[in-house]
């Protein structure tokens, strides 16, 4: 029988090296940044009770309806695979007490797990960086989290960023909206898309960011929210709008951003950015105020937003941001066998002295196929012994972005081990 052909499941990806060192340091730069804003790490299961998004995240959203990777147990708990973060971390906030500490700032990277229909930029597993906000209710924390997200496109260089921002309102002024919609919508409810015909009476906001030509002309048309908002919504609104301008923040009202969760009230924001086609939001956000009640706990307001990390790479890469990944390193090349017992001592010394890679191939090679696997491995140095070196008591240190060769003593290991790390001040 033939062997089976194995392959990652649809919309899943795997990282190999050089692509996991990427990952690993937007990774690094994303914690150092998140900790400056004073945000700590929380990590919760991969699974949770399927209950927990049905209420959290809406029973009328995508995610809910549709995308969930939802199983049973062994012992027939409904449970599903964590399709975002915000409904986990109030979950696990509720449990350890941390709400009654007082206000509450945490930070995730992780993977989320959504059943869509794979494409550029759309996978089954995702991961995001996201973070929460928990115990302010006024606009400085919505700047605060928007001005996170905002940095990082900002320490990137990522020029065509947009930062979309709108107001869904609060249980005041949301209920008008929604007469207001479905005035507007009824009337053309034969013309409409079958999705929005079924969403018009449980959600009708949803049918604003309907991406279906059926739909587009009655979108259009549609009364935005910003008229009809109350005092206190407006208020907040204009606050922080006048704070995006203070700290320099770019942005545009865009009307159509109603995000596809249900825990937002008030501010609600997307990034997106034109490189990424029609999925275009690299991060996405808003205010919450409501959730933490909803799950069982006290009234905490909170805004938090996920940013795709698969999306933020992909903008690095299409924009060359991130360039080829800067040579480190020193690639230890014997030739022939004695010349490789010789290098072993050396090898394991300069893997405890050296902060780089050193790296080491134990096979018979010529010359130039070890030299290619340095290249390969992004090596900056080769440390060359030969037959040659070995006779004369030296070995080749080979600067391999300059092409430069310099002679080393063959001595014990901490010696050269010493001799490169002089080098490298
Ligand atoms: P979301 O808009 O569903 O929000 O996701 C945020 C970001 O995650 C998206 O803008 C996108 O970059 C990325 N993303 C989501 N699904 C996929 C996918 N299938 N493939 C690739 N990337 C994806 C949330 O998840 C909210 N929990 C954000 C939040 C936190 N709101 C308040 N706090």
């Amino acid at each position: 029988m033939m062997p089976a052909k194995y392959t990652a499941p649809r919309g899943t990806q795997d990282f190999v090296p050089p692509e996991s060192a990427r990952w690993n340091a937007l990774e690094a730069r994303i914690r150092t940044l998140a900790e400056r804003f004073g945000y700590g790490e929380i990590r919760t299961p991969l699974f949770e009770s399927t209950e927990l998004f049905v209420r959290g995240v809406g029973d009328t959203t995508d995610i809910v309806e549709k995308e969930m990777y939802r199983f049973r147990d062994r012992s027939d708990r409904d449970m599903a695979l964590r399709p975002e973060w915000t409904a986990p971390v109030v979950r696990a906030a509720l449990e350890h007490h941390l709400f009654a500490l007082g206000p509450l700032r945490l930070y995730y990277i992780g993977p989320i797990f959504r059943y869509e229909r794979p494409q550029k930029g759309r996978y089954r597993q995702s991961h995001q960086f996201g973070i929460e906000c928990f115990g302010f209710a006024g606009p400085e924390a919505d700047l605060e989290a928007i001005a996170l997200a905002w940095e990082l496109t900002r320490v990137y260089g990522i020029g065509d960023a947009v930062l979309n921002l709108n107001s869904l309102g609060d249980d005041e002024c949301r209920p008008r909206y929604r007469e207001a919609l479905l005035e507007h919508f009824r009337p053309n409810l034969a013309t409409l898309s079958e999705d929005s015909r079924r969403r018009l009476e449980r959600n009708p906001m949803r049918l604003l960011d309907s991406k279906d030509p059926a739909d587009a002309p009655f979108v259009e048309t549609a009364p935005p929210l910003e008229s009809m908002l109350c005092g206190a919504c407006r208020e907040h609104f204009e606050a922080l709008k006048a704070y995006l301008d203070l700290a320099g923040i770019p942005f545009v009202v865009n009307p159509r951003i109603v995000r596809g969760l249900d825990y937002y009230n008030r501010t609600v924001f997307e990034i997106t950015s034109s490189v990424l086609g029609a999925q275009s939001a690299v991060c996405g956000g808003g205010r919450y105020d409501g959730l933490v009640r909803s799950l069982g706990g006290p009234d905490v307001p909170a805004v938090g937003f996920a940013l795709g990390l698969e999306r933020f790479l992909m903008i690095l890469e299409a924009l060359a941001i991130a360039g080829d990944s800067p040579r480190r390193g020193v690639q230890a090349i014997a030739l022939g066998a004695q010349a490789r017992a010789a290098l072993v001592p050396i090898v394991t010394e300069l893997r405890r002295v050296l902060d780089e890679p050193t790296f080491a191939d134990y096979q018979d090679r010529k010359l130039l196929a070890h030299l290619k696997i340095a290249d390969r491995n992004r090596a900056r140095l080769a440390l060359i012994l030969g037959s040659e070196e070995l006779a004369a008591g030296e070995l080749v240190l080979r600067d391999l972005e300059n092409r430069t060769d310099r002679r080393l003593p063959l001595g014990p290991g901490k010696d050269v081990a010493a001799a490169l790390v002089e080098g490298n001040s």
